[in-house]
């Protein structure tokens, strides 16, 4: 007897089960799995196709690209949009994502290109009243509301092949090949599958807006992820006007670079220098801040952080971090109680990156330590200074990448002096103060002597 398909999808990881089951064993969530359609039924056995294997070493040519026009777009992907490729856009709700890519429809079809905007969400007199207020309106963009994949497909292939084809989102999309509700795993595999086989007949590169779960996660087709040659996505905090493109995966480009733009009234508008908008609002003159200068791909970035040491009332003493990593902050304040005499217990630690900003890099650590001693000592850091390198847990400063780019952006936004690690010396440009730190608990002892005197006995070691 031939073994029967699996049929039982989780809605969450994509895991296919023969039976249902309250809980995906795969990634453990419950009530996920949905009986869907019975897959593709197998097919008349048909003689394999000879092809070409051709060897490593060959002609090449360099991706073939588009560049959108959106500068901050185009420096996520790595220099505009690769023909034939897909994208992913992943982003929470109202972050802006149909904002964004309608304006980047806009700016291919200002450059003669023909561009392609399917909404399976909103109907077309939505779309145009969102370009309208953006001052769209005179851009060739060609818009349609629809959901049916084949119907898409096969518009799309009479006339001109578009250079750019938006989906709004592929949650909504549907394709007849699949027999599965729209919206669940299957069927957004198959829609996405379709559109990445049009993208690669056609040579349009298509973006695919994807929805994400509370928890972060681009919904349900994970495996989508897998498919596609590119996954961006779109943050900020929901509060605040700045929102920034990340890459997560890129096959054709880096992934370390960040795009920043600011939603105003009348859209997003581009930010070309985020130093500048980061540092815009600093609370000059109190503890607990410092200026990290910081390195997001290849461009300079300078970011206040924000910590502040308070004596706890409860039991266990609170550790909450924003816009940095948690394990990091844990770090830190290890090395400061083992090596600089500064204790913590009995006191609750908040750490914040200003703007809304998710810092990865360990270079951090410095302006972290310095923030975190500055508001336990509550004795304020010098407003023109930056800082920036690792520390490690021996309680030392190491060196870090691209020390150059870093003082060169302090000094072009007003700074005058840098704390950072020795090996950093040399690359002082000229008419700027560098204060190289050995062990970190010489920092400590600096920061501690300008502070308040109920804190002064902090950065002597008591043995
Ligand atoms: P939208 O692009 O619809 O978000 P998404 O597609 O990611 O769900 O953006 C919705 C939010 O953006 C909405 O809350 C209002 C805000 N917005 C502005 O502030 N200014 C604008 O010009 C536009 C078009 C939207
Ligand atoms: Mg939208």
């Amino acid at each position: 007897m031939a073994a029967r398909a699996q049929s039982f999808v989780c809605q969450n990881c994509g895991a296919a089960y023969p039976r249902w089951a309250g809980r995906c064993d795969a990634c453990g969530d419950w009530n996920t799995l949905i009986e869907e359609g019975a897959g593709a039924s197998p097919r008349a056995t048909r003689k394999g196709r000879v092809f070409v294997i051709e060897a490593l070493k060959g002609e090449t040519h360099e991706a073939p690209r588009l560049a959108s026009g959106v500068a901050e777009f185009d420096r996520v992907t790595g220099g505009g949009f690769v023909r034939g490729s897909v994208l992913l856009l992943g982003g929470d709700p109202g972050i802006g994502k149909s904002t964004l890519l309608i304006e980047v429809a806009a700016a291919c079809a200002r450059k003669g290109r023909r561009a392609v905007y399917i909404s399976g969400e909103e109907a077309v007199a939505q779309v145009r009243l969102r370009a309208e207020r953006l001052g769209l309106t005179d851009a060739a963009v060609e818009l349609a509301a629809e959901t049916s994949i084949e119907d898409i497909v096969a518009t799309l292939s009479r006339g001109p092949m578009p250079s750019l084809l938006v989906i709004d989102s592929i949650q909504t999309m549907w394709t007849q090949n699949v027999e599965a509700a729209p919206g669940t795993v299957t069927q957004v595999r198959g829609a996405a599958g379709e559109l990445i086989r049009f993208a690669k007949r056609t040579g349009a590169a298509v973006i695919l807006v994807g929805h994400v779960t509370k928890d972060g996660q681009i919904a349900g087709p994970r495996v989508v992820e897998h498919m596609v040659d590119a996954v961006l996505s779109f943050e900020g905090e929901g509060s605040q006007q700045f929102r920034i493109l990340r890459a997560m995966k890129n096959r054709f480009g880096p992934t370390d670079e960040i795009g920043v733009f600011e939603m105003t009234g009348a859209g997003l508008r581009e930010v070309a220098n985020p130093s500048e908008l980061f540092l815009s609002e600093r609370d000059l003159g109190s503890p607990g801040t410092a200026v990290f200068a910081g390195i997001e791909g290849t461009r300079p970035l300078l970011v206040e952080i924000q910590a502040l040491v308070a004596p706890t009332n409860f039991g266990t003493p609170r550790r909450a971090v924003v816009g940095w990593d948690a394990n990091r902050l844990s770090m830190v304040l290890a090395v400061l109680e083992a090596h600089c005499g500064v204790r913590f217990s009995g006191h609750d630690v908040y750490l914040n990156v200003a703007g809304g900003l998710r810092i990865q890099e360990p270079a951090a650590d410095v302006a972290a330590a310095a923030a975190l001693v500055s508001s336990f000592a509550r004795a304020p850091l010098p407003a023109d200074a930056v800082y920036f390198g690792e520390v490690s847990l021996s309680g030392a400063v190491r060196p870090v990448a691209q020390s150059a780019a870093r003082l060169k952006e302090a000094q072009k936004l007003g700074f005058t002096r840098a704390i950072v690690p020795e090996a950093a010396r040399a690359e002082a440009p000229e008419g700027f103060t560098l204060s190289t730190v050995g062990p970190l608990a010489n920092l400590v002892a600096a920061i501690a002597k300008d502070g308040a005197p109920t804190a002064r006995r902090i950065g002597r070691q008591d043995t």
